[in-house]
């Protein structure tokens, strides 16, 4: 396995649309260990491909010991409503809450191609939408009030110039400690 570098804002994969999977390939299958070692290595709790710079439609997620790689996800139920604070590996530092469904019915493909379903409620389900988000370009920014936006790229202003090409490079050892939600 092998830790990617993580796509920061300003870099436009992270505004593009994905491309569905057709090919359950092993090469899928190494994305994905990759995606996971890259998020437990940045101790996030969702990545999705875009994240890494790759245009398939694919997000791995590890939310209280239940961990999922799901191919072309989408949410076909949708129950409730949570305000969640929410981080996002590509935003490093910023911070905002977010309104989003409580609970989410995700049907999606396993890394075989064999359709499945997840129900996610709470911090699972946030985690699913946000990570969908992911997929089509969307950014939990774009889900924050003008006001909250601006008070976010605010402090994103203040982060960004770490990130030379819009990359985050993960260090080799482990990261400290973090108790931050981010995907
Ligand atoms: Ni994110």
């Amino acid at each position: 396995m092998a830790r990617l570098d993580i796509h920061v804002l300003g870099s436009p994969v992270l505004r593009q649309e994905t491309e569905r999977v057709t090919q359950f390939t092993p090469e899928l299958r190494r994305l994905a260990d990759d995606m996971f070692d890259t998020m437990h290595a940045a101790k996030g709790i969702g990545l999705a491909a875009p994240q890494v710079g790759r245009l398939e439609r694919l997000t791995v997620v590890e939310v209280e010991e239940q961990r999922f790689a799901l191919v072309n996800p989408e949410i076909i139920q949708r129950a409730g409503a949570i305000r969640w604070e929410e981080g996002c590996l590509s935003i490093p530092d910023v911070y905002s809450h977010v309104d989003r469904a409580n609970e989410v019915t995700v049907r999606a493909q396993d890394l075989d191609g064999n359709l499945i379903e997840v129900v996610g409620t709470e911090l699972l389900a946030v985690c699913l939408q946000h990570e969908i988000d992911h997929l089509h370009g969307k950014l939990f920014l774009d889900r924050l009030s003008l006001l909250k936006r601006r008070a976010a790229l605010k402090t994103w202003e203040q982060e960004k110039g770490k990130y030379v090409g819009n990359l985050r490079v993960l260090p080799v050892g482990d990261l400290p400690p973090d108790d931050a939600d981010q995907g």
